[in-house]
């Protein structure tokens, strides 16, 4: 068992010392550690006795520092069996060096390595100090190196107790004290005595030399931290002044003798004050010199009487307002003056800029603005930055106060003279960005200063005006206030001479431009044949956007030819013309400006078959055509005049104009009448003799018809009344009695014309002697009258037949007559 354990020692040794590793050799002869940068040699010699196992006696060395092999320049071979190697600037921190030689079968051997350190002697610790902690009753210590000696360094902070002086007596026993890390200490309390003198110094140590602080001498009880004091209170004093009152830290509360400073800052600043010492120990102040109606904020900070130790933190801040003031300084003013009607005072507005804040001296600021017409009349107390007012003839002059609740600025005078001085030569205004504008000029050499007013050009007179005041001999000016993007602005400069202010000089701008809103819409004033009239309204300015540059219009035919017309002034109106007849159009306006164009919608046209002309002479011609068509019909009716009356007034044979001896020519002219007895249908009844007496015009006009029950039953009904009329009339016309001299077969009576009766005849019988005609009682033919039928037949017995007409000479020729103008 021994045996084997013995095997498997030999044979793990065997593994931990594989070939080339011959670690026992202990070949390498080098300083370590170095100063960084410095000289070094190293030698590597082979020796039989210690590297068992080299059979060799001549060796071939290689060196490496860590993996890299050093060139064979840097190292010489004085013996067989050693090498040395030169670095004449040993760079590295720290470095592993190793030699090698070649082995039998040209392999590497490791003969050893050294591990080198390079770096420097410690330099001495300064800015030694101690603290003594008011709580655990250590002195801390704590102190600095200059360079970082980069090998390892032993820190010693060491201490000597002593009565009063500091001189340090040769046997007195030295301190070692607890080194906390390389930069801070503790002396404990057995160490040292709390007022009595403590020598204390730091040493350092390490392989390239030592170092030691210089000796601090201090009385512990004395190098304290306080904490800072705590403000009980505050107040604003007199004006610009601010009263402090506080107590001792908790901490070193114990400690009589303390002295304090002070820092403050504005509400609005971030940076504090220099600390101001507060002199005396009392434990409160004035701090004067404040800006009026400012909140501060304060600070305390604490340290012993001694002015050992620290100073405290700064305390918590303590929030301020200092009192108010009258307001100081001068108004910077401008005036404009409105237009007014006849006989209405002028109106004046008076702007003025707010008080810079470290002259308002408040934070509630008013104005006063009075003017003296005889006596001083206040005109505006607000609190805003103008005030409007009508100016009475004879005031030319205002004053304005700001004031605040501790009293009122020195007056600012304005005087309102006409703006007619001299003005600048030219002004050019220009973009700055979106929302600024730049004002360059040529300055006036006797101006005093500029004033710059701008405002939105709008359709709306009043705008709001924004002003700036730019100093003598300034020529340009940047505005900022109120300038937005896309919209226009009037620039005016006027120069400010000592009595006078000079007339304006102006300018338009936008700061950037786009494309306006949207373009007019078109209105169709007129379409004609081949041209169209249309109109649209400006657009506003407001949305405009940029200088209009013009208007274009363009027109689509329904083949999709489109033309286009470049209206470059900004007129509200155009005529297309030369467009084909009877066609749709459609139209679009676009309007541009400077920042863009914009299209309107598209209105359909329709141009008309006719032009206006054309149609008024159409019109013309119809309208004649239709004049002389009532023409020919009046014409028409004329001529037939008398049908038509007869239609609606039956005609009433006038006796005045009846003669009998007309008859004879009628009678002439009877051959030609031949008509059958069919046409009697259509035959108008006969006229007829009229009686003497009896108050009737009109000629009857009767259409007989056997197919007009109407006519007949008409007439049946009214027989018996008119029987009696007729009968009397028969009586007084009996009288009437055709001499014998006289030809006259019967005479025809007419009545009933006045009374609407039916028109009739009244046939009277004649004392002829000639034979009466046929049966004595017909059955009453179709153009009979049917009056007959009502009467006895004694009375009046006529019978009209086709026979007797030819036996009636004279009653044919009435029939004749009439048949005549029936037909004429
Ligand atoms: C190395 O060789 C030299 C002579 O060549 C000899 O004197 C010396 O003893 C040798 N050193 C060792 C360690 O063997
Ligand atoms: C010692 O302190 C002073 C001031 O506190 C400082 O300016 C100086 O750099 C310090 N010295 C070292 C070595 O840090
Ligand atoms: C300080 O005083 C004590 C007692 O009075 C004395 O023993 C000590 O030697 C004195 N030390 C020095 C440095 O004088
Ligand atoms: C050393 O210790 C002190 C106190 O413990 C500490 O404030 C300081 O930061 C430390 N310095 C380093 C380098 O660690
Ligand atoms: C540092 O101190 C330790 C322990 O006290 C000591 O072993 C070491 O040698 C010292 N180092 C130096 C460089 O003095
Ligand atoms: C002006 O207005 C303020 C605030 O409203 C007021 O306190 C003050 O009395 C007014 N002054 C005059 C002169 O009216
Ligand atoms: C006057 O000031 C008021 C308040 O600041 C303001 O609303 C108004 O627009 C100003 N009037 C003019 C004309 O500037």
């Amino acid at each position: 068992m021994k045996k084997d354990l013995c095997i498997l020692l030999v044979v793990m040794l065997l593994l931990i010392f594989l070939p080339e590793d011959i670690q026992s050799c202990d070949s390498i002869t080098v300083k370590s550690p170095i100063i960084l940068g410095s000289h070094l040699t190293a030698t590597c010699t082979v020796s039989k006795t210690l590297c068992r196992g080299l059979e060799e006696e001549e060796f071939q060395f290689q060196w490496k520092l860590d993996n890299e092999f050093i060139p064979s320049t840097q190292y010489v071979q004085p013996f067989k069996n050693s090498t040395i190697v030169t670095f004449s600037k040993f760079s590295k921190t720290s470095a592993m060096l190793s030699c090698y030689i070649t082995g039998v079968n040209k392999q590497l051997q490791l003969i050893d390595r050294k591990y080198i350190k390079a770096g420097y002697p410690p330099s001495p610790p300064s800015n030694l100090t101690c603290l003594l902690d008011l709580t655990s009753y250590f002195l801390k210590c704590a102190w600095q190196f200059g360079r970082d000696p980069l090998i390892d360094t032993n820190v010693t902070l060491l201490s000597i107790k002593l009565n009063n002086s500091c001189e340090i007596p040769d046997e007195n026993k030295v301190d070692v004290n607890i080194i906390e890390n390389k930069t801070s200490g503790l002396i404990q309390r057995d160490h040292f005595n709390p007022y009595k003198k403590l020598a204390l110094w730091v040493t350092a140590v390490n392989a390239l030399g030592s170092a030691a602080s210089p000796v601090l001498c201090l009385v512990p009880a004395y190098e304290v931290k306080l904490d800072p004091p705590i403000t009980n209170k505050a107040t604003a004093s007199v004006q610009s002044c601010v009263r402090i009152q506080w107590e001792r830290g908790k901490k070193g509360s114990f400690i009589r003798s303390q002295e304090y400073q002070l820092r403050y800052r504005r509400e609005e600043e971030k940076k504090w004050t220099e600390p101001l010492d507060i002199v005396g120990t009392l434990q409160e102040t004035e701090l004067c010199g404040l800006l009026s109606a400012r909140m501060y904020h304060l600070q305390l900070r604490s340290i012993r009487a001694t002015k050992t130790g620290e100073w405290s933190e700064w305390g918590p801040e303590t929030l301020i307002m200092t009192l108010e003031s009258a307001p100081i300084g001068k108004l910077e003013t401008w005036w404009t003056q409105k237009e007014s009607k006849e006989g209405l005072p002028r109106k004046i507005l008076l702007m003025w800029k707010e008080l810079r804040r470290e002259d308002a001296n408040a934070l509630f600021v008013w104005y006063i603005v009075k003017i003296s017409s005889g006596r001083d009349v206040i005109v505006c107390n607000t609190t805003a930055l103008n005030c409007s007012f009508p100016a009475p003839k004879g005031v030319i002059r205002a004053t304005i106060w700001a004031y605040n609740m501790a009293g009122h600025s020195q007056g600012t005078e304005i005087v309102f003279l006409q703006k007619a001085g001299e003005a600048v030569s030219s002004i050019r205004v220009s973009s700055k960005n979106s929302n600024s504008l730049y004002v360059t000029w040529v300055p006036k050499l006797s101006a005093i200063g500029y004033i710059i007013e701008w405002c939105k050009t709008s359709s709306n007179p009043d705008c709001e005006i924004n002003w700036k005041k730019e100093p003598e001999g300034s020529s340009t000016s940047v505005l900022n206030d109120n300038v937005e993007p896309y919209q226009r602005y009037t620039v005016r400069l006027y120069p400010l001479y000592k009595e006078y202010v000079g007339s304006p000089v102006s300018a338009d701008v936008y700061s950037i431009q786009r494309a306006p809103d949207k373009a007019p819409k078109l209105t169709l004033i007129r379409a004609a044949k081949t041209e169209v009239e249309l109109s649209w309204k400006p657009v506003p300015m407001e949305s405009l956007h940029g200088f209009l540059t013009g208007y274009t219009i363009f027109w689509t035919d329904p083949t999709g030819n489109e033309q286009y017309m470049d209206l470059k002034d900004s007129s509200g109106g155009y005529v297309i013309r030369n467009l084909e007849p009877l066609t749709v159009y459609k139209v679009v306006l676009r309007i541009s400006s400077s920042g863009g164009s914009t299209t309107g919608t598209v209105m359909t046209i329709h141009t008309t078959l006719f032009d206006a002309m054309e149609v008024s002479v159409l019109i013309g011609i119809l309208s004649l055509a239709c004049v002389m068509i009532f023409v020919v019909v009046f014409i028409l009716y004329i001529m037939k005049h008398e049908r038509v009356k007869n239609r609606f007034w039956p005609s009433i044979p006038d006796p005045a104009n009846s003669s009998m001896g007309k008859w004879d020519s009628v009678e002439q002219e009877k051959p030609r009448l031949a008509f059958n007895t069919k046409d009697v249908n259509q035959i108008i009844t006969s006229d007829i003799t009229i009686l003497d007496g009896l108050a009737v015009k009109k000629p009857t006009t009767l259409e007989l018809s056997k197919n007009s029950p109407f006519l007949k039953q008409d007439y049946s009904q009214k027989c018996n009344g008119q029987s009696q009329f007729t009968m009397e009339n028969i009586n007084t016309l009996k009288s009437y009695v055709n001499v014998a001299d006289t030809v006259q077969y019967a005479k025809v009576i007419s009545g009933g014309y006045r009374e609407q009766s039916p028109p009739s005849s009244l046939y009277v019988r004649s004392d002829s002697t000639q034979p009466l005609l046929g049966d004595a009682s017909p059955s009453p033919k179709n153009y009979e009258n049917m009056w007959f039928h009502c009467h006895s037949q004694e009375d009046s017995v006529f019978f009209m037949e086709e026979q007797s007409q030819t036996d009636f000479p004279l009653l044919q020729a009435l029939k004749i007559q009439y048949e005549g103008e029936a037909f004429s």
